[in-house]
């Protein structure tokens, strides 16, 4: 089970202390949001405030491009330190194959993102080309809203295909997650949990990692031990 604490909750002018702050909690992966003001309505922060947090961790950078033309981020993310670069399926299918190549060619891990409106039959040509499914649980462009329930079957078509097709790519979610609808999430088959307002307003943040960790194992305990429940909702 994969905790990254999202960025875009925190203080904007403490960056670099939030990002140590982030990195000294126990999470996993650093959720990097990163809107254009066109994919979505709202602007964010670019590769060069990616590059200067850096330093302050080795920890898995994973970028979250909600972006209309990803294809010039990619090469300046890449060399700002991603991890892993996701682009949204919403770019159309040979944007999507071609984006998807580019990230590999660069030697990162390529994810792809499918926005609530948004069929995941989309997703199912790239299962192959990618290491991350990234199921958004609120529409793309502010932190703070609240999850959206019909997601969830996408979640678990997600889990299906990876199961049948023996492929090995996380599934993501990222809005309105907190222990309890991360908890829900996981019983239907996410691995990885991107958590904004609800993780980064504890001031524990260790502890607040700790018991989204033990909600999301328990959960996804309980669903491997009740395989009939992925079933139910299909
Ligand atoms: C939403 C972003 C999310 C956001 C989640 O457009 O993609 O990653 O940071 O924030 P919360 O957890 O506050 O919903
Ligand atoms: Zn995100």
């Amino acid at each position: 089970m994969i905790i990254a604490p999202s960025l875009l909750a925190a203080d904007f002018g403490k960056f670099a202390k939030e990002t140590e702050r982030i990195a000294k909690s126990g999470a996993d992966w650093l959720h990097l949001d990163i809107m254009d003001g066109h994919f979505v309505p709202n602007i964010s922060f670019g590769p060069q405030v990616v590059k200067a947090l850096r330093p302050v961790t080795k920890m898995f950078f994973d970028v979250h491009l909600m972006c209309s033309k990803p294809e010039i981020l990619l090469e300046p993310f890449a060399k700002a330190g991603a991890s892993q670069m996701t682009v949204h399926v919403e770019l159309g299918e040979q944007a999507v194959t071609q984006l998807l190549w580019k990230i590999k060619s660069l030697g990162i891990k390529a994810g792809l993102a499918v926005n609530p409106p948004t069929g995941i039959a989309l997703a199912q040509r790239h299962l192959e080309q990618i290491d991350t499914l990234l199921i958004m649980t609120v529409n793309p462009g502010f932190g703070g809203q609240p999850f959206i329930f019909e997601t969830l079957p996408k979640i678990q078509q997600a889990a299906v295909w990876r199961r049948d097709r023996k492929l090995r790519y996380h599934i993501e979610v990222d809005g309105g997650i907190n222990n309890t609808t991360a908890a829900e999430c996981a019983r239907v088959g996410a691995d990885a949990f991107v958590s904004g307002t609800a993780l980064l307003a504890n001031r524990n943040l260790g502890a607040a990692v700790r018991k989204m960790r033990k909600a999301v194992e328990e959960a996804g305990l309980k669903a491997t031990s009740d395989k009939s429940a992925t079933l139910q909702l299909i």
